[in-house]
């Protein structure tokens, strides 16, 4: 994951599941239970009884040794319910090194944010990429550069490939052609060394059902000074001052507005202090006036450098640019 949070969120996610899944076991154990001693016991009424009865008519001459064998041979209708037990058993068994990894992933510690190095960007610069799937070209020519705090607006129609330009920014994938230099290396399809220089801000950004600033800290410790800077930046004070940062935010933040948890989204970005930002249609989704109030708060932020791709955006948005390059030609 781009933030190098899969640890808090995976605790997240297999704490939810673990959840879920004790609660289907201790249902389907009882429910097991419950149904072994009910076959137990209606096997007892049916067969141990006429079993004896059998045995003692035998004894007394009133049955032959026939009839006795058939009784014999219907005890696996009572075995069946005792090998039951065993599987039940077994299988509880067997889900235990499930979670005894379970476990492991639990008790990792959070990563702390302040432990990790901060890239310092100099310059990006894209030389003349091209990108190819199955065989088939889905853009070239593709040239531009970016300094430190700078905003380059890329524009292209729907489907020409500005997500996948994004993701060969950010090292997921490697160009068929050209360079992407950061600091003058060349970092084609080098996730490990590119990541860590981008933030990456979505058209629908992923809200987990928790509260506000779980959303926003995605698990990671982090100081209230830190906290207070990016909520400030990202224009999420007032939200915070109303609702609280444990304000639950509801499945997938169905109690925020569109604006909301672009904002949200922007302070992750900025929580991970990374030097470039890219917006991808970040807010296509919103109507005029939000679209045109997010922009302000993410293009008047010196600190970062923003790449924007979109396929339409207003004159006065586009205004706010250094940079605007059309790619759809
Ligand atoms: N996972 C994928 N598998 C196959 N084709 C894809 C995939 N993702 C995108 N494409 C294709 O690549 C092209 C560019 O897609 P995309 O980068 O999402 O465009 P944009 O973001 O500009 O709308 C499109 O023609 C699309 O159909
Ligand atoms: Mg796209």
């Amino acid at each position: 994951m781009l933030y190098d949070v899969q640890i808090p969120i995976v605790s997240y996610v297999i704490n939810q599941a673990k959840q879920m899944e004790n609660a289907l076991r201790s249902l389907n154990y009882t429910q097991g239970m419950i149904s072994t001693i009910i076959i137990t016991v209606a096997d007892i009424f049916s067969f141990i009884i006429p079993f004896l009865i059998g045995a003692i008519l035998m004894f007394n001459g009133q049955i032959g040794a026939g009839t006795l064998v058939m009784i014999v041979q219907l005890s696996n209708d009572f075995i069946n319910p005792v090998t039951m037990i065993f599987d039940q058993i077994n299988q509880i068994r067997s889900t235990k090194p499930m979670w005894d990894k379970v476990e492991k992933a639990l008790n990792f510690e959070s990563i702390n944010s302040e432990n990790k190095a901060v890239r310092t960007f100099d310059e990006l610069d894209v030389n003349d990429i091209a990108y190819e799937q199955n065989d088939k070209l889905v853009f070239n020519n593709v040239n531009f550069s970016i300094k430190p705090g700078e905003k380059v607006l890329l524009m292209a129609p729907s489907g020409w490939g500005k997500t996948t330009l994004l993701r060969l920014l950010v090292g997921q994938i490697t160009p068929s052609k050209g360079q992407i230099k950061i600091n003058q290396e060349v970092l084609n399809g080098n996730w490990a060394k590119a990541h860590d220089y981008f933030g990456y801000i979505n058209q629908k950004p992923f809200i987990f059902d928790r509260d506000l600033e779980f959303n926003i800290t995605l698990g990671k410790t982090v100081t209230k000074q830190q906290l207070d800077e990016v909520l400030a930046e990202a224009g999420l004070t007032e939200l915070v001052k109303e609702k609280g940062l444990n304000y639950a935010v509801g499945q997938n933040g169905c109690n925020l507005s569109g604006g909301q948890i672009q904002r949200i989204e922007i302070a992750r970005a900025l929580l991970a202090k990374r030097p470039i930002l890219l917006a991808d249609e970040a807010t296509s989704a919103l109507d005029t006036k939000l679209s045109l109030q997010i922009h302000q708060t993410l293009l008047n932020n010196p600190k970062v450098a923003v790449i924007e791709v979109a396929h339409k955006i207003s004159d006065q948005e586009k205004a706010m640019f250094d940079q605007i390059i059309e790619l759809g030609k």
